[in-house]
């Protein structure tokens, strides 16, 4: 079965918080479909002014629809708690899109001395799913979606070593494999989550999506910023390769609203999942590990301070 927004049931009613929705990427397009389905949804993300932008274009688009915005930094373990009370106003949530992410940075540590890619793609949406769970739970049904990729399979392995030690080698090469580490960690972080919520008799559930390979500015925060002449070129010839940010966002919306249970994987049914309507996918035999799963949910709960569920 493979699966396109127009099999979205309405959504009316129902609360979306997904991260990183600046316009052209896939949390943009993420929001705009819930959006056009009746949803409320709350734009999360690092800029005020880029949050405002996303603000004005999905308004622009479903007149009437109902946007928030919350300033989220999930570099830094304090501004994922500063946002995190913020969104205690939201009352209950039905969905948690934890979208944002980098790819491929230069080397840096943020204010909590943690490599950059793990921070972001990790340690802060681990930080924030759990401190948003009691109202994910109030919901009564709701998901938390995780956005992983297919460089999963090129992580060598998890990521379970101390995020704040300096690597020995962290040049062009190293950099992908922490960035594949990361998105190992999205699909290990998901399935120990959902095993760990059916322990805890929580309705909450946890899936993963992966949108094959899709032409947003992923690349500008990491690989094409140390090429900025070369960027043109590069996105110019993605665009007429790879697919649409929009489509991009499908296996993340039918995680998000199909009929399909807790630690589901989704992706592209196409051209070895680079493209296409959404299907269930599946992962690697490492994301399987519970071994890594639960020796990395510890060590999440130790780098972050919060022990859930
Ligand atoms: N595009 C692809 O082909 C592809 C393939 C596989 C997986 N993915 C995954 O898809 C997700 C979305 O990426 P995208 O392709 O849509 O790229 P994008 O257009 O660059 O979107 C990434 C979003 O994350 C936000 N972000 C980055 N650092 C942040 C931080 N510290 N705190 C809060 N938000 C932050 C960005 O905000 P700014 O605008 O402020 O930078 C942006 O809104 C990522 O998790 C990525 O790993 C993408």
């Amino acid at each position: 079965m493979t699966w396109t927004p127009d099999d979205m049931p309405d959504q009316t009613g129902r609360t979306a918080v997904v991260t990183g929705p600046t316009a052209g990427g896939l949390g943009y397009f993420t929001a705009l479909e819930l959006l056009r389905h009746g949803a409320r949804v709350v734009l999360a993300g690092r800029s005020a002014d880029k949050l405002d932008e996303a603000a004005v274009a999905l308004l622009r688009e479903v007149p009437g629809g109902k946007v928030e915005r919350l300033v989220l930094d999930l570099t830094s373990l304090a501004a994922v708690r500063a946002a995190a009370a913020q969104a205690a106003d939201l009352g209950a949530i039905d969905l948690l899109v934890n979208n944002a992410g980098v790819m491929a940075t230069a080397y840096s540590r943020t204010v909590d001395g943690l490599e950059v890619q793990l921070a972001t793609n990790h340690f802060g949406p681990f930080l924030l799913t759990g401190l948003l769970l009691p109202q994910l739970a109030a919901a009564g049904d709701a998901r938390v979606v995780t956005v992983s990729s297919l460089m999963h399979r090129m992580a060598r392995s998890a990521p379970l070593g101390d995020a704040r030690t300096t690597p020995t080698s962290y040049g062009a090469v190293g950099t992908w494999q922490v960035y594949s580490q990361t998105k190992l960690a999205n699909l290990l972080f998901t399935y120990e989550l959902d095993r760990r919520l059916r322990a805890a008799g929580s309705p909450v559930t946890a899936l993963a999506a992966h949108p094959g390979i899709a032409t947003t500015r992923l690349m500008r925060n990491g690989p094409l910023e140390r090429i900025p002449l070369g960027r043109p070129v590069v996105e110019t010839a993605m665009r007429a390769v790879f697919q649409t940010p929009a489509a991009g966002a499908w296996p993340t919306l039918m995680a998000a609203t199909a009929d399909v249970p807790g630690g589901t994987f989704t992706g592209p049914s196409r051209l070895g999942e680079w493209a296409g309507p959404a299907q269930v996918v599946r992962s690697t035999g490492r994301s399987h590990s519970t071994a890594d799963q639960g020796a990395l949910w510890e060590l999440s709960e130790r780098t972050v301070g919060l022990t859930y569920p």
